[in-house]
């Protein structure tokens, strides 16, 4: 460890003499010897967008598969992707992840959390504004669960927080993104770029973990 370390800061040291970026030079290198594609599995475009975003840097192809897998009730985002990781290893052996997400609005106690993706099916984005009508607390945040399988499950999980504006604004992204406001920002994300909705969002936060533990290298 002691030597890798020393190795890491000799890199550091080499690369501002010369200005020359060795450090993510050998993490692209590393990433090629072990992982050249890395599988999405998910039916939603919007997701694959963010997740070639936020890896670009690491040359590693993401290739989105559309897979169906069952979608189990539970109270857990966790839960929801272990399984789908579980099932998905059974039937596919290339290293892959899937993804789900949840918004969760304070003063619906949480609804429609882990029911997200059927709440929005039906009532949609106008359903959750009659919901809200009136009300003056509009407090919710996106939680996002990650499940990568490469050898083995291993979760990455990330959280933006927000309100739920009063109106749709935007046309960008997709779901419940025109009516959500993320913490210091004035737009919702259906006004933002890939880029910048990545800046602020659950799955932008959750795939950041999913890269550190990929600029370690994998198995
Ligand atoms: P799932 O993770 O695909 O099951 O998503 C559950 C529901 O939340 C779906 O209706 C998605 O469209 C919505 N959703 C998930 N992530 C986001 C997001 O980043 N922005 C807006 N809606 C989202």
């Amino acid at each position: 460890m002691t030597i890798i370390l020393s190795f890491w800061a000799s890199l550091s040291d080499l690369s501002s003499a010369i200005n020359f970026d060795l450090r993510n030079f050998f993490i692209r290198v590393i990433v090629n010897i072990f992982m050249e594609e890395l599988y999405f599995i998910t039916s939603n475009k919007g997701k694959v967008k963010e997740a070639k975003e936020k890896l670009n840097h690491l040359d590693i192809e993401i290739i989105q598969l559309e897979l169906d897998y069952p979608e189990i009730q539970a109270s857990d985002l966790k839960e929801i992707a272990l399984y789908g990781l579980d099932f998905c290893s059974e039937k596919f052996k290339s290293p892959f992840f899937l993804e789900d997400s949840g918004l969760f609005i304070e003063e619906l106690n949480s609804f429609p959390g882990p029911y997200s993706r059927y709440v929005h099916e039906t009532i949609g984005n106008d359903g959750i504004l009659k919901l809200l009508l009136g009300l003056s607390n509009r407090n919710a945040y996106f939680k996002s669960v990650i499940g990568l399988y490469n050898n083995g499950p291993i979760i990455f999980e990330g959280v933006s927080r927000g309100k739920i504006s009063n109106e749709i604004i935007g046309k960008s992204g997709f779901g419940y993104d025109p009516i959500f406001m993320p913490e210091n920002s004035e737009k919702t994300f259906g006004e933002m770029s890939t880029e910048e909705k990545n800046s602020y969002s659950h799955r932008g936060k959750a795939l950041d973990n999913m890269v550190k533990y990929l600029e370690k290298g994998v198995e």
